[in-house]
C-alpha cells in the first residue's frame, strides 16, 4: 500500500538507537529521505549508514537541550535533503519513580527542558519549512505512564507533551501543519522484570510491546489516512493506561 511518503523529507529526534530508529527505519522503508539525529552524533551516522539502502538518510549529532543544535540540525536538513515535511519529537529522558516528588528538585529543570520545551522549539524551528511546502506533519512522543494514577516526574512532563500536542495542532493548522501524538506503553528495553511483570498484567493484551508495535500509528500519523486527524495523542499500550 502507498502511503505517499516517498520523497518526503523527516528529521526524527533521539534516533540512534531504540524507538527513534524503529521510526527512521519506518520512514526510510517508505522512501522517506531522514535525517537521524541523537545526541549521540557517532551512533546517529552510524545508524544512518544502515538505513541507506532504503532512501537518501543522513545521521549527525542534535542535542534536544540545545538551541543552536536545533537552529544547525533543522538547516542542514532543509538544505541535503531538500525541506522539510515531517519531525518526529522522539527524544525524552526518563527520571524518577512513581510519585512526583520522588525525583530531586534540580532534576526537574532538565526533564522539562528536554521532554518537553526542547518539542516546542524543534517544531517552531520547522514550522517555516513545512509552511513553504503548504504543510507537514509534526509527531510528538508522549508516554502511556502520562495517564497513570501512579505519577512520575516523567509521566508529568508526557502528559504536558499531549497538551502541548493540542496547543500546536491549533496553532499550526493555518500552515498545513498537523500536530499528533504517540503514547507508548513500555516496550522492550532496560526495564527491571518486576516492573515488565507489573506492566504486562495490568495490560489488556497480555504481552510485552515490541518497538514494531508503533510503527502503524507513526505511519498512520505522517500520512494523508490521517488527513482529518490533529491534536490527538494515540495510545498504543496493550490497553495498560486503561487498567494502572
Ligand atoms: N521505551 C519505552 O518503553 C518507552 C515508552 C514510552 C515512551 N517512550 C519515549 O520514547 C522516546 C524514546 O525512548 P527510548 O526508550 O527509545 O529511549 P532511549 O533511552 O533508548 O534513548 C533513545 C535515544 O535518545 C538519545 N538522546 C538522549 N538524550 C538526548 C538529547 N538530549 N538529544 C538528542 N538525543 C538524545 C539517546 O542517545 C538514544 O540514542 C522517549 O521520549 C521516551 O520517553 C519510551
Amino acid at each position: 500500500m502507498d502511503l505517499g511518503l516517498n520523497g518526503k523529507v523527516a528529521l526524527v529526534t533521539g534516533a540512534a538507537t531504540g524507538l527513534g530508529y524503529t521510526y527512521a527505519e519506518a520512514l526510510a522503508k517508505e522512501g522517506a529521505h531522514v535525517a537521524l539525529t541523537d545526541i549521540d552524533g557517532d551512533g546517529a551516522v552510524k545508524a544512518a549508514q544502515e538505513l541507506s539502502q532504503h532512501s537518501k538518510v543522513i545521521g549527525f549529532g542534535l542535542d534536544v537541550a540545545s538551541q543552536q543544535d536545533i537552529t544547525d540540525g533543522v538547516a542542514r536538513t532543509v538544505s541535503e535533503l531538500g525541506g522539510m515535511d515531517i519531525l518526529v519529537n522522539n527524544a525524552g529522558l526518563a527520571r524518577g519513580k512513581w510519585n512526583p516528588l520522588s525525583m530531586p528538585f534540580e532534576d526537574w529543570d532538565t526533564l522539562l527542558h528536554v521532554n518537553v520545551a526542547s518539542l516546542a522549539r524543534l517544531a517552531h524551528e520547522v514550522r517555516p519549512h513545512m509552511a513553504a511546502r503548504g504543510g507537514g506533519v509534526i509527531v510528538n512522543q508522549s508516554s502511556n505512564s502520562a495517564y497513570f494514577k501512579l505519577s512520575s516526574a516523567y509521566a508529568v512532563t508526557k502528559l504536558a507533551v499531549s497538551g502541548l500536542t493540542i496547543g500546536l495542532a491549533e496553532d499550526f493548522e493555518p500552515d498545513g501543519i498537523r500536530v499528533n501524538g504517540i503514547a507508548p506503553g513500555m516496550m522492550t528495553g532496560r526495564v527491571p522484570q518486576e516492573v515488565i511483570d507489573m506492566v504486562v498484567s495490568a495490560q489488556t493484551l497480555k504481552r510485552r510491546g515490541q518497538h514494531e508495535d508503533l510503527v502503524g500509528a507513526l505511519l498512520y500519523l505522517c500520512s494523508d489516512m490521517s488527513s482529518f486527524v490533529t491534536g490527538q495523542t494515540i495510545l498504543v499500550d496493550g490497553g495498560a493506561a486503561l487498567r494502572i
